[in-house]
């Protein structure tokens, strides 16, 4: 399978996001990732439910929904609501297990597909027991929060024993994606690794050849 682009609107221009988001469609990218961060999970606030309301009807890519809040559970219907695909939370977002299960199942209770993601700090093994119910897991690559800051090579390890485990236990179905400081070398590098999805914001957009840097990222040997 060929990696993924999922471009991160947090880098486009707001003024013009649906020119924004035809390039991406156009340049080859598949999924579209929507940072939504609440000044308190995460000290920025970017964008939320109505902005992706008004890009799911303009957009017919995957709607890729990163939440960087806290209380997930709170917010999932009405992001459902609005048009994601697929709903990605953080694991250091719930106060135990079980509430990581729960926001799990809430997201499935919809038919919409769920993702966790782990900061740069937290050790992956600490997903290992929610793959069966997952499907997609992201690791960050940067603290979570801005876009346009340097990649954390932690990731390249996690990546690496996250797809080992995934391999060695058959979880063939959850997909890994990494976010933060993607470009063409870093991209490069997760690939090796096993990612499946990569997410880029400040490498793609604002550029006049985002289409060769899309085709850079997707052409990675
Ligand atoms: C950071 C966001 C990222 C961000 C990535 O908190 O989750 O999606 O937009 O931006 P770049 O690719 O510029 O690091
Ligand atoms: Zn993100």
């Amino acid at each position: 399978m060929s990696v993924i682009i999922s471009p991160s609107l947090l880098s486009a221009d707001f003024a013009n996001l649906e020119a924004e988001l035809k390039k991406a469609k156009e340049f080859g990218a598949e999924w579209i990732h929507f940072d939504v961060m609440d000044g308190h999970f995460v000290p920025n606030i970017s964008i939320g439910v109505p902005v992706l309301k008004a890009v799911s009807q303009k957009c017919d890519l995957l709607k890729d929904v990163h939440l960087m809040i806290s209380n997930p559970k709170k917010y999932i219907k009405p992001f459902v609501d609005a048009g994601a695909d697929l709903l990605t939370f953080h694991y250091e977002a719930c106060k135990s297990d079980t509430e990581v299960f729960e926001v799990l199942d809430l997201i499935h209770s919809y038919n919409v597909k769920a993702g966790i993601s782990i900061k740069p700090g937290t050790n992956v093994r600490k997903i290992y027991k929610f793959l069966a119910s997952t499907d997609l897991i992201l690791i960050m690559s940067v603290e979570p929060g801005f876009g346009g800051q340097k990649f954390d090579p932690r990731a390249i390890f996690k990546i690496s024993n996250l797809r080992e485990y995934m391999n060695k236990y058959d979880f063939h179905k959850t997909l890994i994606e990494v976010d933060g400081g993607i470009n063409e070398s870093t991209g490069k590098e997760c690939v090796k690794s096993g990612v499946d999805v990569l997410v880029a914001g400040s490498y793609l957009f604002g550029h006049d050849d985002m289409k060769e840097r899309i085709n850079k990222l997707k052409n990675n040997d």
